[in-house]
């Protein structure tokens, strides 16, 4: 389990939400935690609140715009030097908006840029390849990245939440960890009561609340990043559910590519006669006819070479 006692971190959007609820529990383990964000005023409000509860050697706010990759430099090397350390261990890529209000233009600056700017400077800074010392970087994506809602005026929302999974799978792999000592994590809560809902309106929230059945509170989410950031390894994607514990989900992408190609593959011996697929295979009827021929000579086989054995 990785210990957090003396380590240091640096969040990105933790003036309120999710950001806060992360670094407190961070704090509570003992290490000291960077805040970062652009509302100056709620993120001093938050520093002065820790400041309290952790002392004043253990917590620090920077302004800081993920959009802005030398925003991103400065703060990094500004909480080194509050903590007096040459090192940071934890970068946790939080800071996000839903969209809507921003554009999407912002709405990808923020949620994927801001996230492959921290990224490209933690694993620039944290690679033992080039004399780091390792750390992990946890970025918050959504379950939003892990799926596509119908929904045309979330777009960029899942858009950006998306890509930051199949980042985050992407480079979060057992020879980077080894390379570079570097875990990569990703954090994919369902909808939580924060102050990112609150531009909407009740109808939205309602429409919402039902399809997800209820929102998440902040702290089940908190629960769900320590365990991640504690014991995940790297390249696992946590999604987090009301009422259920957090569970991993794989990525099952390219299982189903190979299977749906092999059914076209196999689409090459069926006559024509049969199948017509002139504008493409589509999975009704043409997959599915291939998938129960495929179980049926799978079932065959196995009462063959049953048959033949005993
Ligand atoms: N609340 C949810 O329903 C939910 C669900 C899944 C994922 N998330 C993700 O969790 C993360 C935290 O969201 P939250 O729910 O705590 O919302 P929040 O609005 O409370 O927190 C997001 C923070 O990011 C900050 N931010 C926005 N733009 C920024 C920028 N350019 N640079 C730096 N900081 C910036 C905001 O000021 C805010 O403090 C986001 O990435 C969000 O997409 C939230």
């Amino acid at each position: 389990m990785f210990n957090l006692s003396g380590k240091t971190v640096l969040i990105t959007g933790s003036a309120g939400g999710l950001g806060k609820e992360f670094a407190q529990r961070i704090l509570q383990q003992g290490a000291k935690v960077c805040l970062t964000d652009i509302k100056t005023e709620l993120g001093q409000a938050t520093e002065k609140e820790f400041v309290k509860a952790f002392g004043a050697d253990r917590v620090h706010f920077e302004v800081c715009n993920v959009t802005n990759a030398d925003d991103v430099l400065k703060v990094w090397q500004n909480a080194c030097q509050k903590f007096e350390v040459d090192h940071l261990d934890v970068l946790v890529n939080n800071a996000g908006v839903m969209g809507e209000k921003e554009g999407w233009k912002l709405c990808l600056d923020i949620n994927l840029r801001g996230v492959l700017n921290g990224c490209t400077l933690a694993m620039e800074k944290m690679s033992r390849a080039n004399g780091g010392r390792g750390g992990v970087i946890v970025n918050v994506a959504s379950i939003l990245g892990l799926f596509n809602a119908q929904q045309p005026k979330g777009w960029a929302y899942n858009t950006s939440k998306s890509a930051v999974v199949t980042y985050s799978r992407c480079v979060g792999t057992a020879e980077t960890e080894a390379q570079d000592g570097i875990r990569i994590l990703t954090l994919c809560p369902s909808v939580t009561q924060t102050p990112i809902l609150d531009g909407c309106t009740q109808a939205e929230l309602a429409e919402m609340k039902k399809n997800v059945g209820g929102f998440l509170q902040a702290d089940q989410v908190g629960k769900a990043f320590m365990t991640l950031l504690q014991t995940g390894q790297t390249g696992s994607v946590m999604s987090v559910w009301k009422d259920c514990p957090p569970y991993y989900i794989p990525d099952t992408g390219m299982g189903l590519f190979i299977l749906y190609t092999t059914c076209a593959m196999v689409m090459r011996f069926v006559p024509k006669s049969v199948f017509d697929p002139t504008n493409g295979l589509k999975f009704f009827p043409h997959m599915t006819f291939i998938l129960v021929a495929m179980l049926v000579v799978w079932i065959l086989v196995a009462k063959f070479s049953m048959w033949l054995l005993f």
